[in-house]
Order: structure tokens, then C-alpha cells, then sequence
């Protein structure tokens, strides 16, 4: 598939390639799946960082010489999808300690798949904030434009919103670029398609059920 100018795959090296190949095999250990999945989370997220908004910073190095760098110049929150964008909370912690972090309930509907919200809680300033949010799966995109439209909501301005995606199928991205253009998109793979259960093909099942073992 093309990607629009709003999707950032992962670069795909053989050492990702490997670790999908660990993590869609359907007799992957559940400690091999979350070792894997964690460590293509940790990609994801320094990836999504790359995106956010720095500017112009010296410092003088021990040779006494100055070194022209950067400064990261945005306030940044996480915001996970319960359930399966809670597997990524764990590595944004790691990476950013202290960073707060909202909460958006969302379930599809097993039968129609269409997405219900149920709860939200998000930092009070999140209007001033870039958000990364945290949704591992993008099968119909229903639930993740659910989340935008919450995000919306509070005032967070479309492009200071970055999806981190585990998983996206063609179908989803191109409707998140049709009704959310200045959404930002990161993903470790774009599936082939998706099947008539609304799950990606080759894909790697149900997320949320294989991170936290409620197969
Ligand atoms: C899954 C997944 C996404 C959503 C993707 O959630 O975690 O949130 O489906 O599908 P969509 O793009 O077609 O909306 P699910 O409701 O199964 O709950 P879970 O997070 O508990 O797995």
C-alpha cells in the first residue's frame, strides 16, 4: 500500500521482521509474546517522539567547544485505549517517567464491531498538550476515531495527535487520512487486509487477549 504523508511506518528491518515473526506465530509463548511486543512498543514510542516539535539548544561540551543541538520544546501526555493500549503504557513510563498519562474506555461491539465509549479521564491541560495515543490495533479505525473525537472534544489540536499503532490495516489508515488528515500515524506493520470479522490479515489475533493472557 502507498502510505499517506500522516502514516510513519517503522522502518522494516529483518531484526523487526523477526520479531513479528515470533509474535504472530498462534503458539508464540505468552512471556515470548509480551517480551517481543514490548520491545516493538519501545520502537513505536521513540518513533512517535521523533515526530514532536524541537528547537535550538548550545551547551558546551568538555572539549570546551560549542555543540549546536536540539531541546524537546512540547508538553506531552499519553493516552491509552483500554484495553489493549494499556500494554503501551508500560514502556512510555520507562521512557518518560512522570509523564501523565489519560484513560479512553473504548469497546467494539462483537457482533457489529462499532465502537462504544464508556469512560474517559484525561490530564486537565491536555488542550496545551501533544498527545501520543496509545491504541495498538486499527482494524475499521472505528474505535480509534472514537478516541479522537474525545480528544477533539477537549480541545487537543488535531495535529498534536500522534496514533501509536502495533498493527494497522489499509482499510483504517486511509479512513483515519480521509476523516482525521492531520492525525499522525506511527505503526510497525500494515496488514495485507482485513477479513469479514474485522481482524487483519495475516494480522496476530486479538492483542489485548494475548498481552494479558484472557485467551
Ligand atoms: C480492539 C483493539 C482496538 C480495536 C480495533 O479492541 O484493541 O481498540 O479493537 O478495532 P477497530 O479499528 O475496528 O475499532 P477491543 O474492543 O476488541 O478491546 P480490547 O482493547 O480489550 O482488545
Amino acid at each position: 500500500m502507498t502510505t499517506g504523508h500522516n502514516v510513519h511506518p517503522l522502518p522494516q528491518t529483518d531484526q523487526l521482521r523477526a520479531m513479528h515473526t515470533i509474535i504472530r506465530d498462534r503458539d508464540c509463548a505468552r512471556e515470548d509474546f509480551v517480551f517481543y511486543s514490548r520491545r516493538i512498543i519501545r520502537l513505536l514510542l521513540e518513533h512517535g517522539m521523533d515526530l514532536l516539535p524541537f528547537t535550538k539548544k548550545e551547551v558546551t561540551t568538555p572539549v570546551g567547544t560549542t555543540y549546536h543541538g536540539l531541546e524537546f520544546a512540547a508538553e506531552l501526555c499519553g493516552v491509552s485505549v483500554i484495553r489493549a493500549g494499556e500494554a503501551m503504557e508500560g514502556e512510555l513510563r520507562d521512557l518518560l517517567p512522570g509523564v501523565r498519562i489519560g484513560k479512553i474506555l473504548i469497546q467494539r461491539d462483537k457482533q457489529t464491531k462499532q465502537p462504544h465509549l464508556y469512560y474517559r479521564h484525561l490530564p486537565a491541560d491536555i488542550a496545551e498538550r501533544h498527545v501520543l495515543l496509545l491504541e495498538p490495533m486499527l482494524a475499521t479505525a472505528g474505535s480509534a476515531l472514537a478516541a479522537v473525537d474525545v480528544l477533539l472534544e477537549a480541545g487537543v489540536r488535531e495535529d498534536r495527535i500522534i496514533m501509536v499503532n502495533f498493527l494497522s490495516s489499509p482499510e483504517g489508515l486511509r479512513r483515519v487520512a480521509t476523516e482525521r488528515p492531520r492525525v499522525r500515524i506511527v505503526t510497525s506493520a500494515i496488514e495485507d487486509r482485513m477479513n469479514e470479522n474485522a481482524f487483519m490479515v495475516p494480522g496476530i489475533g486479538d492483542f489485548g487477549d494475548r498481552f494479558f493472557g484472557t485467551t
